[in-house]
């Protein structure tokens, strides 16, 4: 169904910054979409042995049939070490196996990224770090609105929700954005 977006946790952590962001965004995107949060919790490590013997992890094959029938990927990623955080990278990693379906699961479909860090920037880094995998992959980007949420620790409240009404503002404008995109680049799935 081409109105759903799928969105990516990039983080393990349970009381994950980005994870609520994603979740504040399942109420905040426009009706006319439905977004599908998704975890990487039982993605595990890639290893070309696995593959090689057994295939895709049935997470991973599960996951990419999702996203193959989604109008778009919304991913909120950490940032480590001013880059991409390893378990987010991991996963995508897994998603783009075996090579020749990357164009049925990834090409030409919208991708927007966004994140949450308690420093002072972010994830803008990562962020930038995120375009040349985009481009391998065959994506197209959101780059219409930047949605960084920085000094996390002070904009969610104690379940998760967005208390902070700049961040909250700031990240209707960046769905808002993003779903006019979407419905202007819809693939036919
Ligand atoms: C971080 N963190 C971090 N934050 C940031 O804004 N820029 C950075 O470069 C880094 N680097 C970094 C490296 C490593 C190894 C860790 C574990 C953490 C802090 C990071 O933003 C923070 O842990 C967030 O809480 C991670 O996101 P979740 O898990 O809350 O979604």
């Amino acid at each position: 169904m081409a109105d759903i977006i799928i969105g990516l946790v990039g983080s393990l952590r349970q009381g994950s910054y980005n994870r609520r962001l994603l979740n504040a965004c399942v109420s905040l995107l426009a009706p006319s979409f439905t977004l599908e949060p998704h975890g990487i919790d039982d993605i595990p490590l890639y290893d070309g042995d696995v593959e090689a013997r057994s295939g895709l992890p049935p997470a991973v094959a599960a996951l990419k049939e999702r996203i193959a029938s989604s109008a778009a990927l919304l991913i909120a990623s950490p940032e480590y070490n001013n880059g991409i955080p390893g378990p987010l990278k991991n996963a995508i990693d897994w998603l783009s196996r075996p090579v020749a379906d990357i164009p049925r699961i990834f090409g030409g479909r919208t991708v927007g990224v966004i994140g949450a860090s308690p420093g002072r920037f972010g994830t803008i880094s990562a962020q930038q770090a995120w375009l040349p995998v985009f481009r391998t992959l065959g994506v197209v980007p959101y780059f219409g609105r930047l949605l960084t949420v920085a000094g996390a620790s002070t904009v969610f409240g104690e379940g998760g929700e967005i208390v902070d009404a700049g961040t909250r503002d700031r990240l209707s404008s960046y769905l808002e954005g993003f779903a006019e995109f979407v419905r202007g680049h819809r693939l036919d799935s």
